[in-house]
């Protein structure tokens, strides 16, 4: 009987076969792989915003002179003219310009942001924080993804888009600035801008400035920021064995100015427990340090009390509250001199405008671009909460002081408020929802012919 044994080579032949199938079905699936990589590096609204997150610009060694030169491309590609300057050696602004086509307007807008970003550490995020890692879910993940490279490419998208469609020029100029520092009080930023002959020359009658996150599916937008006053309160008194009880102690004495801070501090918190304010809108006092104390290696001698004392306040006033009056009380009530108290306030930026007016911008009829800008927000299908007074402080503050209307503005809604925190993201959708927005904002402002000013 004839019996088929198969020749080795022919088993060798379907090994070889079956191999060489695997290992192209393989290869087939590292090409899928590949083409993958390839779409995420296609250049589109999120791949540069992605860009954008991952140059470093975080303090203390932000990497400007890349964002400049990234954002400076981006300006060329959708036919801005860019320009930089060196107010400060080291930290350069940027300034675009999309010119509009009535010169004669007297007055342009202007969008701003800022470069840089607080610091992150790394072992605390969930992804690094300058991947700017695109998770499943949607979510960029990035130091700056809301604080504030959003904005700074949303306007650039917006323009982009509009450039292309409804509106290939604008009919009042639009500048657009990409400042320094502002994480670290803006002296070196918009402190220097807003006092050069650049800025006048731009003659700006309105400005966009950044805001913050909403919870809600209400877009949030800011009109003021608070006034923070660092607040030293400094006792002496008679000093004494720890043993004795005396009056007139340094520490007694700040004990009972402690006391009266304190009680201030609950009335307007309890302004705001009780839903009458915002917690913005009222005076905030919060103590950050007490000093007192003779001290003994690595901690103090216990019997003897010192003769001097000191504490200090983060105090934040809005634009509503009265400087002297708050002032006045600050001296008569909290360091009275008759308790051996004296004290320092230091006013850590100006809290009345050149007119001496309160520092804020109208949201209402009195302000004609409040109302090109509402009606933006309602026609790109919007809801707008009721205008708020941001509780940090801004670079706007600069702005405002000049007596220019501006309005803190970032679009993010349904989104936590993760600016200066871990893990900070902002989501795909809620991205290209902005620049959306952004295109009716910025058509309306740019095409509105009204103002005087
Ligand atoms: C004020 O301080 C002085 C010492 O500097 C002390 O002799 C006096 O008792 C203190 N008075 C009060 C009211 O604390
Ligand atoms: C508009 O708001 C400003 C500032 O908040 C206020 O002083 C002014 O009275 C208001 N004007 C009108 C017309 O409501
Ligand atoms: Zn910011």
């Amino acid at each position: 009987m004839y019996r088929f044994t198969p020749p080795i080579f022919l088993l060798l032949l379907l090994l070889i076969t079956l191999s060489t199938v695997l290992l192209t079905a393989s290869q087939s699936t590292h090409q899928d792989d590949q083409v993958r990589e390839e779409e995420e590096e296609e250049d589109t609204p999120i791949t540069r915003f992605q860009q954008y997150l991952r140059i470093n610009t975080a303090h203390p060694t932000p990497d400007y002179a890349s964002a400049v030169s990234y954002l400076t491309s981006q300006a060329h590609s959708i036919g801005l003219t860019a320009r930089t300057l060196h107010l400060t050696p080291s930290k350069p602004l940027l300034l675009l310009t999309w010119a509009g086509t009535q010169p004669s307007l007297p007055s342009s807008l202007l969008l701003n942001s800022h470069l840089d970003s607080v610091p992150a550490e790394p072992s605390k995020w969930s992804h690094p924080p300058f991947s700017a890692s695109l998770t499943p879910d949607g979510r960029i993940h990035a130091r700056g993804a809301q604080d504030d490279k959003s904005i700074s490419m949303q306007y650039l998208e917006a323009i982009r888009t509009l450039r292309k469609t409804t509106l290939p020029n604008p009919i009042r100029t639009v500048h657009i600035s990409y400042v320094p520092d502002e994480e670290i009080g803006g002296a070196d930023g918009w402190g220097r801008f807003v006092e050069s002959e650049a800025f006048d020359e731009l003659r700006v009658g309105f400005v966009l400035d950044e805001g913050q996150a909403s919870v809600g599916d209400q877009l949030r937008v800011f009109y003021a920021d608070r006034c923070p006053w660092w607040v030293i309160l400094r006792a002496v008194g008679a000093p004494g064995h720890g043993s004795r009880m005396y009056d007139g102690s340094a520490v007694e004495n700040l004990m009972r100015s402690v006391e009266v801070v304190g009680k201030f501090r609950e009335a307007q918190f309890d302004a705001v427990k009780a839903g009458l304010a915002a917690p913005s809108e009222v005076v905030s006092v919060n103590p950050v340090y007490f000093k007192a104390g003779i001290q003994s290696g690595e901690g103090f001698v216990m019997n003897m009390q010192p003769s001097e004392a000191e504490a200090g306040f983060d105090v934040r006033l809005p634009p509503t509250a009265d400087p002297d009056l708050l002032k006045r009380r600050i001296l008569e009530e909290w360091a009275p001199a008759h308790w051996n108290l004296t004290c320092t306030i230091s006013e850590r930026g100006p809290i009345r405008d050149f007119k001496g007016r309160p520092i804020m911008t109208a949201t209402n009829d009195s302000n004609p671009w409040w109302s090109v800008f509402s009606n933006a927000i309602v026609a790109a299908g919007g809801k707008l909460a009721k205008p708020e007074i941001l509780a940090s402080t801004t670079d706007a503050r600069f702005l405002r002081q000049r007596g220019i209307p501006t309005l803190g503005f970032s679009p993010m809604t349904n989104t936590p408020i993760l600016l200066h925190d871990h893990n900070e993201f902002l989501k795909d959708t809620v991205y290209l929802r902005g620049i959306e927005i952004y295109e009716h904002i910025i058509s309306a402002l740019s095409s509105f012919k009204g103002s005087s000013t």
